[in-house]
């Protein structure tokens, strides 16, 4: 059984998961022929009920974890995709009692939950989509070919020492299996589509200092104006990207660009993420990877647990107010609200084109030192600190113009620097 399927708040069940193991080749007009030992694909269709869904692919993940729980709330019903290579099963049930506890209190439907734990690359995708078609006549108005009304991509491997020892893992993943699924995406009539993208793609172009804004990377050469009222131009392209993780984000934009300039009945948002962290306020979500962490959140919280003894702050001597690099840190679920508003843009067909970029950050910059203070102060716990020179690929400063995302999605972050450290010490000393 590859299904998890809950609708029962009060008794969280405990999965017992396994991969899926299928072996099936079939296009969107014939079913897939061999379902392996799975029951709960024998039949297609029989376990789906007619209704809408979003798909999220490595939806157990950091990022993803708060953005299921976020498009419960909102009352999607939510289909997760996640091979656990990176996250745990135990996840499903926080993210559903979560969901159980809001809908209760508010006394809202429980939308339905599903996991299928499947490589993303996997024929099984094929097989869960067939399930996923809509009936004949289930609804003769609605002309829609498939019941999942939108994707929200996160499986991507992230890690950028990885990358660097490991690129073909890394180019094998992120785009050679990106670009298998959009195309399966499409065979079934799938074509609302939200990527994890991320501020690396600006390169180096971060290193002028100011906020960054969406026409700082483009995919097809733009004129715009700037905050100063003049008239700008951006060649498509990108410069300084410093690793083949960067480059797997920015590859992934063009590809996505590309293809909606080739077909524009797509609808597809790429949201580039400046520095998530912080935590459910509950404590029950949090980042909790199996590798081992280089950002700067979980090494602290490495650090102030006694699993790391210092601190190593890289670079001191940064044009910045303390000398240290500044990030526009948001927090998880302000990202993850993020996600319901594109998510809800590109469902609606309103993105202002068939491939847009957002930032998604909170247009605020605060230092290395000021992230120290802020843990310290949560955890009311001091963080021994070693100064050391600057970290190979790092610029000193990194924030978002949050313009485009406040106008067209209407969203903004509201959380502060402190939410984000009270979160995550209240996570990890769980
Ligand atoms: C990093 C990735 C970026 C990715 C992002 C996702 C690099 C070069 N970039 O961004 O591609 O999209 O994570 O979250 O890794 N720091 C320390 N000591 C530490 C760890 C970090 O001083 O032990 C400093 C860094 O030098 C940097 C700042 O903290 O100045 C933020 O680092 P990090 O959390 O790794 O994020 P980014 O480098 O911004």
């Amino acid at each position: 059984m590859d299904t998890q399927s809950f609708s029962d708040a009060s008794s969280p069940p405990s999965p017992s998961l396994s991969v899926s193991t299928l072996s099936v080749a079939a296009t969107a007009d014939t079913a897939p022929s061999d379902f392996g030992d799975d029951s709960s694909l024998t039949s297609p269709n029989a376990a789906v009920e007619d209704a809408s869904y979003i798909l999220v692919i490595g939806g157990l993940g950091y990022i993803g974890s708060h953005t299921v729980l976020e498009l419960l709330k909102e009352g999607y019903n939510v289909v997760i995709v996640d091979d656990l290579s990176n996250s745990f099963s135990s996840v499903f049930d926080r993210i559903n009692f979560l969901a159980a506890e809001h809908c209760q209190a508010t006394g809202q439907r429980l939308p339905s939950l599903k996991l299928h734990c499947m490589d993303y690359r996997s024929p099984s995708l094929r097989s869960l989509l067939w399930r996923y078609r809509t009936r004949p006549n289930a609804n003769p108005s609605d002309s829609r070919r498939s019941m999942i009304h939108g994707v929200i991509h996160f499986a991507a491997f992230k890690s950028v020492s990885e990358s660097i020892a490991r690129p073909l893992d890394y180019y094998q993943n992120n785009v050679g299996g990106f670009i298998d699924l959009l195309s399966t995406l499409k065979e079934f009539g799938i074509d609302g589509f939200v990527f994890s993208s991320s501020a690396t793609v600006y390169g180096s172009v971060a290193n002028r200092g100011i906020p960054l804004r969406e026409e700082d990377c483009v995919h097809q050469t733009e004129t715009y104006t700037d905050a100063s009222g003049a008239e700008r131009r951006t060649e498509n392209g990108v410069r300084g990207l410093t690793s083949p993780y960067g480059r797997t984000k920015w590859m992934c934009e063009a590809i996505l660009a590309d293809l909606a300039a080739s077909d524009p009945s797509w609808s597809i948002a790429a949201l580039r993420y400046f520095n998530p962290v912080g935590c459910h306020s509950s404590g029950l979500l949090g980042e909790d990877s199996r590798q081992t962490p280089t950002n700067l959140f979980p090494i602290i919280s490495r650090v102030l647990t006694g699993v790391k003894p210092t601190l190593d702050v890289f670079g001191t001597d940064w044009a910045t107010s303390d000398g240290t690099a500044v990030r526009d840190f948001i927090h998880v679920v302000d990202l993850a609200r993020g996600h319901v508003s594109a998510l809800a843009a590109v469902a609606a067909r309103k993105l202002a084109s068939p491939f847009r970029t957002f930032n998604l950050g909170t247009g605020h910059g605060h230092t290395v030192q000021e992230v120290v203070d802020s843990m310290e102060h949560a955890a009311k716990r001091s963080i021994p600190v070693r100064h050391e020179g600057r970290r190979a690929g790092d610029v000193g400063s990194c924030v978002a113009d949050v313009q485009r995302a406040t106008s067209e999605l209407d969203w903004r972050a509201q959380k502060s620097l402190q939410d984000c450290a009270e979160s995550t010490w209240a996570y990890v000393s769980k």
